[in-house]
This record gives structure tokens, C-alpha cells and sequence, in this order.
């Protein structure tokens, strides 16, 4: 996916935002519909696009803002093309999650809550994801890996481009 922004002279970027106010004009409550796939876009919402926006829905640059804080879906930020969450609940706390989110943290060189420079990976932490029975566990993408060691993290996030 392509992290272009869609102003200087990116017309084509114009025209895909174009196409979802279109779709959602004269719609209740379409601001978060049309941030939600604007974000499909980018991966992430780059102030360009939420200007963009805002101009051309006449809607203050403040409120859109508003939205996006307010929502933690939404990402102002690059994502990596994977995302990796790493269970830090009590379940996989005392199983050893804390040396699972080191551990990966080694390997990609960024802390949690960080991307890494090639985009290739963004590390999260979350609190549980319902899978306590395997823990210490992670998610990456839909992908749910459990009964981790710290041994087994480099193979699992080479599986991953
Ligand atoms: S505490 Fe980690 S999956 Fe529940």
C-alpha cells in the first residue's frame, strides 16, 4: 500500500477521497465511515488527507480531529504492513509476557507503541485477546501465536513481509 499523501499535485489520491465523500454525501454521522476508509487508503491518516477532508465536507479541521482522537482506531501516524500485539494481561503477564514484548522488541529495534523505519511492523501491546489458555500469547495481523518463548520470535516474525 502506497503512504503518499494526497496533496501536492497527487490528483489521483484526490480523486480516491473524492470517490468516498461521494459516496457518504447527504449520510448522518458520515464522518467516521469516510475517515475509516480514508485510513484504508494510507494505512494511517496523514494530516493532508484530514485537511482534505475537512475542506471539502465543510467540516472545522477541529471536529475532525475530534473524531480521530477520540477513536483509538483511527492512527495519525505510518502503521507497519504488520501489525504485532503482544499480550501483556495477567494471564500471559505471569507466564512470561513481559520477556515476549522484550523479546520483540529486540528483534524489530523499536519499543511498543512504535513502528519500525521499513514499515514493515508496528509492535502494540494490548491487555488480553481471549486466548489466556495458550498464553503467553500474540496476535500479528488475524494470526493468533501462543505458548511463546523468546526462542520462538524470530522465526514467527520472519513468516512476516
Ligand atoms: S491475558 Fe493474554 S490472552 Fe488473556
Amino acid at each position: 500500500m502506497e503512504n503518499k499523501c494526497c496533496c501536492g499535485g497527487e490528483n489521483k489520491e484526490k480523486a480516491k477521497i473524492d470517490e468516498i465523500l461521494v459516496k457518504y454525501e447527504g449520510t448522518k454521522g458520515f464522518l467516521i465511515p469516510v475517515l475509516q476508509e480514508v485510513q484504508h487508503l494510507y494505512n494511517y491518516l496523514p494530516k493532508e488527507a484530514l485537511e482534505y477532508v475537512a475542506q471539502e465536507t465543510k467540516t472545522p479541521i477541529s471536529a475532525v480531529y475530534g473524531v480521530v482522537t477520540f477513536y483509538s482506531q483511527f492512527h495519525l501516524n505510518p502503521r507497519g504492513r504488520n501489525i504485532i500485539r503482544v499480550c501483556q494481561g495477567t494471564a500471559c503477564h505471569v507466564r512470561g509476557g513481559k520477556l515476549i514484548l522484550e523479546e520483540v522488541e529486540k528483534e524489530l529495534g523499536v519499543k511498543a507503541g512504535h513502528t519500525t523505519e521499513d514499515l514493515r511492523f508496528t509492535v502494540e501491546t494490548v491487555a488480553c485477546i481471549g486466548a489466556c489458555g495458550l498464553a503467553p500469547v500474540m496476535q500479528i495481523n488475524e494470526d493468533t501465536h501462543g505458548r511463546l518463548t523468546p526462542e520462538k520470535i524470530s522465526l514467527i516474525l520472519a513468516k512476516y513481509n
